[in-house]
């Protein structure tokens, strides 16, 4: 076994195809429907905001699909990304377990984004698109297609979650940097943000207004697409050079994996880290994958697996999902990526058959994690990244109570240097924990539509 610290793949190494995890699912993915219809997504409907060759992918069974040169070129600025060892944590932790992280936060944007980021700028761009529209909720997506787009010389308008634009100036200056254009939202502009704005003006907004606002701006713009940061299988797809590099970073450390850890908001980095792995794992290997959320938006530990939109305002297909209900406005916690009603398809098909333990934390716990991971690797993790941690340090805390020597691995998907207000808060003891809301999701599993399970 090796004795690095780092695990560094050359470039000549970096994936020439992204893994498609469809035809090896425990069960058919279920299609996404039509809301007015109750039938099937066909491509024609998503014509109007994606174009042809992204719908063709979301609904592949190819195993592996060819990462264009275009992209591959533009990966090499950052990628392959290291994967670390993290000695001295574990020293810190007294565990016998061996930890490594995949360090997502070495991107320019900061985190996994721009690996799809830069695939659907292309995409689109190769379609004859210049435009396209997006939600953003921390600011790193946002960011990431920002700096997408830049590339290719595109277009980015930006719909920003309200309460990330105001704790978060820096990212939307990063945005304004690579020329996107930023809006808080709920904002004017659209039908759904007026909407939302005469029911609660003071509303601090969601991914899923964000996402309303976004669809509506590409349906009613001819020359805009729309890109989603998540959720989308198209988006896994693209994430997965994230697990098909840890596994070959892994066999060069002669080590394999016991458990795999990471934070999940709409399922993009987790999917990218863990579907390279679920095929070992449905085949008999000794493996436990855990997806870490909120407990203030427990999507996948509490949520009702049943078809709901992907949005507020009911805009998009409807995807069978683990769902707090489309019209939840999660608590503000600092993680602004982590606050989604639903999930991907994917990770809620994988979590439903077993394949994935959901898990969640509060903040306080989650930032303790992130602090101790700082004053050991030194590096600072994303709050979200942190939810993942704070699941790493407890596996590793777990191992040195029964003396197990696992291999933990987890998906570091961002660093926290645009985040140091929700870490200011925490040293000054003033995060608030909150608890399952679950009043407030009773109340919105009330607006899920009337679609049976499994159509
Ligand atoms: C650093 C970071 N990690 C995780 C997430 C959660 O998104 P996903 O579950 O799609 O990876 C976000 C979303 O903004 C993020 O910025």
């Amino acid at each position: 076994m090796t004795d690095s610290y780092k695990i560094i793949l050359d470039e000549k190494e970096l994936p020439e195809a992204w893994y498609n995890v469809l035809p090896d699912l425990p069960e058919p993915l279920a299609p996404p429907l039509n809301p007015s219809t109750g039938k099937p997504v066909t491509p024609d409907d998503l014509k109007p905001i994606f174009p042809d060759s992204l719908i063709m992918q979301e609904v592949s069974q190819e195993s592996w699909i060819e990462i264009p040169s275009e992209v591959r070129e533009i990966y090499k600025i950052w990628r392959p990304s290291p994967l670390i060892r993290a000695r001295r944590l574990e020293k810190a932790l007294g565990t016998p377990a061996r930890l490594y992280y995949k360090n997502e936060g070495v991107s320019p944007p900061g985190s996994h984004k721009p690996n799809t980021a830069v695939a659907q700028a292309y995409y689109n761009k190769k379609a004859g698109i210049n435009n396209l529209a997006t939600e953003t909720g921390a600011g790193q997506w946002g960011s990431a297609l920002s700096f997408a787009c830049k590339l290719f010389d595109m277009h980015c308008t930006v719909y920003m979650v309200k309460i990330s634009y105001e704790q978060k100036p820096y990212r939307r200056v990063l945005m304004h940097i690579w020329d996107g254009e930023v809006y808080p939202s709920p904002t004017d502009r659209t039908n759904a943000g007026r909407a939302i704005l005469e029911k609660n003006p003071d509303s601090m907004g969601s991914l899923g207004i964000a996402i309303s606002e976004a669809v509506e701006d590409a349906a009613t713009h001819d020359d805009t697409n729309y890109a989603l940061g998540s959720v989308l299988n198209h988006v896994l797809l693209h994430q997965t050079v994230i697990g098909l590099e840890t596994k070959k970073q892994l066999e060069l450390a002669e080590d394999k994996a016991d458990i795999i850890v990471g934070c999940v908001g709409g399922g993009s980095n987790f999917g990218g880290m863990i579907l390279p792995f679920v095929k070992d794992k449905t085949s008999g290997q000794d493996l436990d994958i855990i997806a870490i959320e909120p407990k203030s938006c427990p999507t996948l530990t509490k949520g009702l697996y049943e078809y709901d939109y992907g949005d507020t305002a009911g805009m998009t297909p409807l995807m069978l999902m683990y769902t707090l209900g489309h019209t939840f406005e999660p608590p503000g916690i600092h993680a602004g990526g982590l606050r989604y009603h639903g999930d991907a398809p994917i990770l809620c098909n994988l979590v439903k058959n077993g394949v994935v333990s959901p898990r969640a934390y509060t903040q306080n716990p989650v930032f303790e994690a992130a602090v101790l991971f700082a004053r050991t690797e030194g590096v600072i993790p994303a709050p979200e990244t942190s939810h993942a941690i704070r699941g790493f340090v407890d596996e590793a805390l777990k191992c040195k109570e029964t003396g197990e020597e696992k291999a933990i691995v987890c998906c570091f998907s961002g660093h926290g240097h645009f985040d140091l207000a929700a870490y200011d808060d925490y040293l000054e003891g003033k995060l608030q924990d909150y608890e399952y809301p679950e009043d407030k999701i009773e109340e919105a599993l009330k607006d899920l539509p009337k679609f049976p399970t499994g159509l």
